[in-house]
């Protein structure tokens, strides 16, 4: 049941039509203790020569007359703020929820088309940093949403896992190389030839050529070097598996990182010649670009190609693939560039569906607003970051409740959980603050404060019987219709968070519940004589945990039973 759309009708048949549906404006009130509805009638005035206050007046008794949902319409100040029949809503929320469970909010809006959405894509042979970890929660936030609103989702991890610096890679391994320390160590050990290859190279520039040399013989398909890039996939691949284990983030689709396009852009950069829109400039192939968009550079003058020669045949590879509808690239503000040209590139060639290629841009991960770093500012590694705020979680649960069983576990979900939802909750485009005290706290607006009220009502639901009431006899007071009605917007919050392609929606909503519920709670006793309504109670909660464990599973996070 839409109810805008009801109340929509019933202010449609007032006007008898002189209205369109699509006119007739349902916002929510400033406060709650406004009413569930608000309907501004100035817009109307002109067209049914009234004024708006009487307008308001005439909804006031058709709306009660007319519109069974509808217990009362108050009329101020040219609005007319409806209050619903609460029991009958309730009914229908309540009991919507429990027959659909995690079902609940569903929409198959989606249905029949496909979304690809390309994200986490960290670099192989480097250290799976902090700076992925957006991109990866971001992605796969979005990723259970559109599923959710009906579409079919490929989840790909393009992997960095080719480009000049796996040329200097091979290189500085065949110079310094320990087969050893690398088996020992294979991420740090890479990362460390990796810099000394770049410190070498200050002195001997020469190295600088000797890189783009070995590139150039693995793009060739050298066998060696092949091998040698391989064994750096494998390994980087096992120690990046750890990592999505314990954020809980796995299923992707497809690996096919950049490397698979290798033996794919020949015939992107002959259908470029083809258009003729490829140019030699200095040496290099370049396409010009409108807008001010600085040329692409599609094959360097030793003819090696680019991380933009291999996104546009991935988009194209992709089109096919999968006849996508829309394809999302989850991906750093910093590469805004990058992506503009890739769509201007495909639109110059003749693809409309550029149109379907968004970028999913999202902000830095600071502290104390500064970029987040170690103290030699280098790059945070994810995993360190992630067992920091395990630990820390163990900490606060053992002073908290020490007799918990599994409380390894349980600091686990919880310690990940709060650095997924600090991450989700605001919206992506800006910046985040990272502070591990503030974001395990169980009050204010984290994680674990969801998590906890979940626990919580799990707890209450033990002394749930399950007898059958009636929803006539029952009453809801203030808190708990706000809860209830709240309850209600969960399809509202999934399809615009689809919409606006942000996980922060739902976060900021199971915040509102999380609230609501503990309003409520504070205020009333849950269990008392009245059986009747002790059940109705229950049932509000049960309702409450079904629509928080799935909507935290939307955004990729665990829920606890006790903790
Ligand atoms: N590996 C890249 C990076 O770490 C991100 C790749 C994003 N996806 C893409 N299709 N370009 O910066």
């Amino acid at each position: 049941m839409i109810l805008k759309e009801v109340i929509k009708s019933a202010v449609c048949c007032y006007f008898k039509d002189e209205i369109t549906m699509s006119n007739i404006v349902v916002e929510n009130p400033k406060e709650r203790k406004m009413g569930d509805y608000a309907l501004p009638c100035f817009s109307y005035a002109k067209v049914v020569h009234k004024a708006p206050n009487v307008i308001a007046e005439e909804l006031k008794v058709y709306l009660v007359n007319h519109c069974s949902l509808i217990e009362r319409v108050e009329a101020i100040g040219g609005y007319a703020n409806v209050f619903l029949d609460r029991g009958r809503i309730a009914e229908e929320v309540l009991t919507t929820i429990i027959a659909q469970k995690d079902n609940y909010g569903y929409n198959d809006s989606g249905l029949g088309k496909t979304i690809v959405i390309d994200y986490s894509s960290p670099n192989i042979a480097k250290p799976f940093g902090v700076g992925h970890l957006r991109s990866t929660v971001i992605g796969n936030a979005l990723r259970n949403i559109c599923k959710k609103n009906g579409y079919n989702v490929i989840g790909i991890n393009y992997l960095g896992d080719w480009g000049t610096q796996f040329g200097k890679m091979i290189c500085a391994y065949k110079m310094w190389g320990n087969t050893e320390e690398i088996k020992k160590n294979p991420i740090d050990e890479l990362k460390r030839l990796y810099v000394k290859f770049h410190e070498e190279a200050e002195k001997d520039p020469s190295l600088e050529d000797l890189g783009r040399k070995a590139f150039k013989d693995l793009e060739d398909g050298d066998p060696k070097s092949l091998e040698l890039w391989k064994w750096f996939r494998d390994e980087s691949l096992i120690e990046f598996k750890k990592t999505y284990d314990l954020l809980g983030v796995s299923d992707f689709d497809s690996w096919q990182g950049e490397s698979f396009y290798n033996d794919k852009m020949d015939v992107v950069v002959e259908e470029l010649e083809d258009k003729h829109l490829l140019e030699e400039s200095e040496g290099a192939m370049i396409v010009s670009l409108d807008n001010d968009l600085p040329p692409a550079l599609i094959k360097r003058s030793d003819g090696a190609t680019l991380y933009i020669t291999r996104d546009l045949a991935a988009a194209i590879h992709r089109k096919k693939e999968y006849d996508f509808a829309e394809a999302l690239y989850v991906v750093g503000n910093e590469q805004s560039l990058h992506f503009n040209q890739l769509k201007q590139v495909l639109a110059k060639m003749g693809y409309e569906w550029n149109k379907d290629i968004h970028h999913i841009s999202f902000g830095l991960i600071l502290q104390n607003g500064k970029k987040m770093s170690t103290r030699h500012g280098k790059s945070v590694k994810l995993h360190d970051v992630l067992e920091e705020a395990i630990a820390l979680s163990k900490e606060y649960m053992m002073n908290r409740n020490s007799t918990l069983d599994n409380i390894d576990l349980i600091s686990q979900k919880v310690g990940v959980g709060a650095v997924i939802f600090n991450d989700l909750k605001n919206y992506r485009i800006n910046d985040i603050e990272f502070h591990l005290e503030d974001i395990l706290k169980f009050e204010g607006e984290t994680g674990p404060y969801i998590q906890y009220t979940y626990a919580r009502i799990m707890s209450l639901l033990e002394n749930k019987k399950n007898i059958e009431f009636s929803f006539k006899n029952v009453t809801f007071n203030e808190y708990e219709w706000y809860l209830i009605f709240n309850l209600y917007q969960f399809a509202d919050v999934i399809k615009r968070a689809k919409e606006n392609y942000d996980p922060s929606e739902v976060a900021k909503y199971l915040i509102d519940i999380a609230r609501d519920f503990n309003k409520w709670y504070a205020l009333e006793r849950m269990i008392d004589e009245d059986v009747e309504k002790t059940e109705s109670r229950l049932l509000v909660a049960e309702a409450t945990s079904i629509v928080i464990k799935e909507g935290m599973r939307l955004l990729g996070i665990e829920v606890l039973n006790k903790m």
